[in-house]
């Protein structure tokens, strides 16, 4: 159904969270997965994973940062592996703070961590993939590229840059390399914990009144890198219970927000 048997996938960022969720899926669907990380342990420990489930894995360590470490593990993935017809780049950063207060070596950071990095990554396996008869390139944008909100300018910046980069990547490349971001709502990780502040918060603002699971994003992810998504490209999907979708149904008509919905009147009529 997905047509990944025995493609070959990098996951960018593969080490933890949201990217190992991709990597595992991916790897069901019949991928064979280069998991390239910083931390060289964690990649190896999903490597490890990934060939349980009896597909072939490879653990690199590079920075997406540095243009020659991300051409390293490419050409390592296509030795190790083989021709590269999937690319998922997770890493990214989320730094907030009032505009005014944001550093130049901060912005900098930011911009470079969100957004070169997928340029970089892109860029490096779209050369080898218009070489090899094509591909599938997913990015992780966030809301917060798809929205404006206060404190949120550097990160929100450098994502919009992200969903606007797949627009262009996406439609230079097409029809050889399809070039997607899936933009995730609130969702639960190392690094985004499950507070009581965050979770009324939520609440408040989500429609479907939860944070994600990783593997929610990883599902919106492997059918983006799917024949599903045959044609589909330079889009971002949100993956936001609803979050984005509200903003616009606010500025119409702020009644249609209300939760004044019967649940249990309508499902029994
Ligand atoms: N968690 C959320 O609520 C949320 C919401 C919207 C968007 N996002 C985006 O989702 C993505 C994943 O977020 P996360 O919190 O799961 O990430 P994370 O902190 O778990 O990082 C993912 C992996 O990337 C690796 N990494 C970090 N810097 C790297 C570098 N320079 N080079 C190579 N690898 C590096 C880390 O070691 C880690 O294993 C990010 O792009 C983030 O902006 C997250």
């Amino acid at each position: 159904m997905f047509g990944l048997i025995d493609k070959v996938a990098i996951v960018w960022g593969g080490g933890s969270g949201m990217g190992e969720a991709t990597a595992l899926r991916l790897a069901r669907a019949g991928c064979d997965v280069a998991v390239v990380d910083l931390d060289i342990a964690l990649a190896e420990a999903v490597a490890a994973k990934i060939s349980a489930l009896g597909r072939r894995a490879i653990a690199l360590a590079a920075n997406v940062t540095d243009e020659q470490q991300v051409d390293r593990a490419v050409a390592e993935t296509e030795s190790g592996l083989g021709p590269i017809g999937v690319m998922v780049t997770v890493v990214g950063m989320a730094g907030f703070g009032p505009v005014l207060d944001i550093t130049s070596e901060q912005w900098d950071r930011e911009q470079s961590i969100n957004l070169k990095s997928v340029f970089l990554t892109a860029k490096s396996v779209a050369r080898t993939m218009v070489r090899n008869g094509g591909g599938a390139i997913t990015a992780i944008c966030s809301v917060s590229g798809l929205t404006s909100a206060p404190r949120h300018a550097s990160y929100g910046a450098a994502k919009a840059g992200v969903a606007h980069l797949v627009r262009s990547m996406g439609a230079e490349l097409a029809p050889r390399i399809r070039v997607n971001a899936v933009a995730p709502g609130t969702i639960e990780t190392q690094r985004v914990k499950a507070t009581e502040e965050r979770i009324a918060a939520i609440e408040r603002r989500v429609p479907m009144a939860r944070m994600g699971s990783v593997d929610e994003i990883a599902k919106a992810v492997l059918f983006l890198s799917s024949d599903l998504a045959s044609f589909v490209t330079g889009q971002t999907l949100a993956v936001d219970g609803g979050w984005t979708s509200q903003f616009l149904m606010d500025a119409h008509d702020s009644s249609s927000t209300d939760k004044d919905i019967d649940w249990e009147k309508v499902s029994n009529t």
